[in-house]
């Protein structure tokens, strides 16, 4: 498969990487607001050609994009794409409004393309090592998902500066960078929920620096705690009333483990390198351009689009604008 590249920062080399070690990926263009960091990201990663101009770069000789851009800039950026009859894997969130998703996967329909939100959890083998786990540990009527890591521009942010993970007119923050980790297992392991209750905490700049949701099932209470101001260091939890799984890291779905009530305790799965857990999002997305009728095409496009219900949902208990 042949694809283009939005988008230069660590997270579209590391789609790169994980991409080259699981498929055939040739990356054939990348596009840049300068040539600076274009040919700097180009050389990096052995790409022929760069564009600085998103127009002519929609035009380049490859099949598929991968968009790694601001949250902000997803929607026209995919929009703009599946025009120009490119498949599209866009990063989390894949749009900010759920109304701009099913615009775009309407349109992406109509043109006979594959768009989907790049999203470790949906094309991570441990989610059905999970599901299996869950199986296994008796009812389960509290759940808790925590994904709290200090951000590496914090720093930045302390200095005055405002690094755009901070910056409310991206539509960036802590629930759609961190917090959509917890919410797609939660509807994917759990369903949609009867009531959500949600808070933030803002910082000066205006974006949610942490915050938390609670969601109501029939029968469980799924917690949600979310942070870039500090670092978790306990994971997450499901609680049965026949064991426990606990996760140490719920984005990778990594170090898993299943801890029965009488303490004996049996591993899930490991560490897994974030390079391997994006190549399995470059092959899930390639199944699907081999094959559009693949039923799992319409459950990954389904969840998609409550996620980015839910998180709408969220913003709205919670508060949280963008400029
Ligand atoms: N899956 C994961 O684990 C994971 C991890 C991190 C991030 N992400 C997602 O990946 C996306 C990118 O995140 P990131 O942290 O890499 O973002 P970022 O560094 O803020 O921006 C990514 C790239 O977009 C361009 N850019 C930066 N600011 C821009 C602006 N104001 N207007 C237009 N273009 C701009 C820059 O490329 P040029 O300067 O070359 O144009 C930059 O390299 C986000 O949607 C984020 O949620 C996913």
């Amino acid at each position: 498969m042949k694809y283009g590249v939005i988008g230069t920062g660590w997270i579209a080399k590391s789609f790169i990487d994980g991409a080259r070690m699981l498929t055939q990926a040739d990356f054939t263009a990348v596009y840049s607001r300068t040539e600076e960091s274009g040919g700097r990201f180009a050389a990096e990663n052995e790409i022929p050609k760069v564009y600085t101009s998103l127009e002519e770069f929609a035009k380049g000789d490859f099949d598929a994009v991968y968009i790694a851009s601001p949250n902000r800039l997803h929607y026209e950026q995919s929009k703009l794409m599946l025009q120009s009859g490119k498949h599209v894997i866009c990063e989390k969130p894949i749009t900010v409004e759920p109304e701009e998703l099913e615009e775009l996967q309407t349109l992406a329909k109509k043109n006979g393309l594959i768009y989907i939100e790049a999203i470790m959890y949906m094309f991570n083998p441990a989610r059905e090592l999970l599901k299996d786990a869950i199986s296994k540990i008796g009812k389960i009527t509290s759940v808790h998902f925590d994904f709290s890591q200090l951000s590496s521009k914090y720093p930045a942010y302390v200095r005055g500066e405002l690094p755009n993970i901070f910056n409310p007119a991206l539509a960036t923050g802590c629930l759609m960078d961190l917090g959509i980790y917890c919410v797609y297992p939660a509807l994917d392991l759990f369903g949609i929920p009867q009531k959500t209750t949600a808070c933030a905490h803002f910082m000066e700049s205006g974006a949610d620096g942490s915050g938390n949701a609670a969601l109501l099932y029939s029968d469980k209470l799924v917690n949600f705690t979310y942070s870039k101001l500090g670092q978790d260091r306990l994971g997450s939890q499901i609680f049965g009333d026949e064991g426990t799984i606990t996760i140490e890291s719920i984005s990778k779905l990594t170090n898993m483990k299943l801890i029965a009530k009488n303490g004996d305790t049996q591993e899930i799965i490991g560490d897994v390198a974030k390079e391997k857990l994006m190549g399995y999002e470059a092959v899930g997305f390639e199944k699907f351009i081999a094959n559009p009728d693949d039923p799992y095409y319409t459950v990954t496009s389904e969840r998609a689009l409550q996620a980015s219900r839910l998180m709408k949902e969220i913003r709205a208990l919670s508060g949280i604008k963008f400029s």
